[in-house]
């Protein structure tokens, strides 16, 4: 008997404010036209001043408890992916947890930046199928407008804030998540970084007069190891499970910049009505990209029970990796 994670509930959270390119072009030098050509974004979601991570999450979490049908007292334990915590600690997780008053789960956060999402469910899934624990929570939350460094053209037209979670339970069915492929290389680390704010450089006057509280990347760079390790995640993970391309409904990527998931989709061979994308309206939500895509493909009626869909993140670390789910 096959014990497998078996998503039973999504939901997903976006702030209400909308900061189009349009607003953009007022604040640095950039044009609609640039932005939508260069990366397909149009707009993209910024958290109040008083919304941190963990808001986002619980929202996101609430949502993907009551779509699943169980209750906060189900839940073995919370993951939360994010690299924009409420604070060093105690971890994001925790503070959902007493949020959702989720008393007999166990909370932490893991950090993977854009592939966060991917290793929390990664790491879940492995808690389920050894049979220790029954009902997972794994969320994807990120707040890079905090982040960002909204003088810097060449990042803060990218990036939004959004959280997606997902409920897994345990099933001894078909479908469920087949396998998860994780990759990381720590010699590119500082491809696409936030210097301040930790034991290296902690919060002072270094830091802000440095402007390294924010978020550094070779933009340039970062995108073809972006094509390159998603495609290879992707392949590992077909050829792992005797699948092709042809087999998958939906590519469910990280959505960082259109150009880069048209690439992946030129390199495979597969046309872009199989993947989902919602760049235009979100930018790059970081961890958060990929569970709210989930959530909004569940929605549209995009995945039917027995499809093969496969997930995959490219992130700082750098961290890649996909997913295989049998829906
Ligand atoms: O989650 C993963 C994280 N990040 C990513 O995946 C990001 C991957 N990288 C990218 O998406 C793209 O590299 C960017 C969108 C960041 C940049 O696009 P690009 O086509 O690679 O542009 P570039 O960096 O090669 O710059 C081309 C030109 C430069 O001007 P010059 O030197 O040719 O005169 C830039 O200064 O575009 C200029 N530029 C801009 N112009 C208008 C850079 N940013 C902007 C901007 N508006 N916002």
């Amino acid at each position: 008997m096959v014990i497998r994670s078996r998503i039973i509930g999504t939901g997903s959270y976006l702030p209400q404010r909308v900061l189009s390119n349009k607003d953009l072009e007022k604040m640095v030098d950039t044009s609609d036209e640039w932005i939508v050509e260069r990366t397909g974004i149009s707009e993209r979601r910024i958290a109040s001043k008083d919304e941190a991570a963990s808001d986002l999450a619980f929202y996101a979490a609430e949502k993907a408890i009551k779509d699943g049908g169980v209750t906060s007292s189900d839940i073995d334990f919370i993951i939360v992916a994010t690299v924009t915590p409420d604070m060093l600690f105690p971890s994001t997780a925790c503070l959902v947890q007493n949020r959702l008053g989720a008393k007999g789960a166990f909370a932490f956060d893991l950090s993977a930046a854009c592939s966060g999402f991917i290793y929390a469910l990664s790491v879940a899934d492995q808690y389920i199928r050894s049979g220790m624990y029954q009902t997972g929570l794994v969320i994807g939350t990120d707040v890079f407008s905090k982040v960002i460094d909204w003088t810097d053209r060449n990042t803060c037209i990218l990036f939004g804030d959004g959280a997606g979670a997902v409920v897994l339970k345990s099933d001894t069915g078909a479908s469920g998540i087949i396998s998860s492929h994780l990759f990381s290389d720590g010699t590119s680390w500082d491809m696409l970084y936030v210097p301040g704010g930790g034991s290296r450089i902690p919060p002072g006057e270094d830091m802000i007069n440095n402007r390294l509280q924010f978020v550094k990347m070779r933009g340039n760079e970062t995108f073809k190891v972006a094509v390159n390790t998603m495609c290879t995640s992707i392949s590992e993970a077909l050829k792992s499970n005797g699948l092709t391309a042809e087999d998958i409904k939906l590519f469910i990527p990280h959505q960082a910049n259109l150009r880069i998931i048209q690439a992946i989709g030129k390199k495979l061979n597969v046309p872009m009505e199989r993947f989902m994308i919602n760049l235009d309206r979100y930018g790059n939500t970081s961890a958060a990209s990929i569970p709210i895509a989930l959530d909004e493909a569940i929605k549209e009626g995009r995945i039917e029970n027995g499809d093969n869909i496969l997930l995959e993140a490219f992130g700082g670390g750098l961290t890649w990796g996909a997913a295989l789910i049998k829906w």
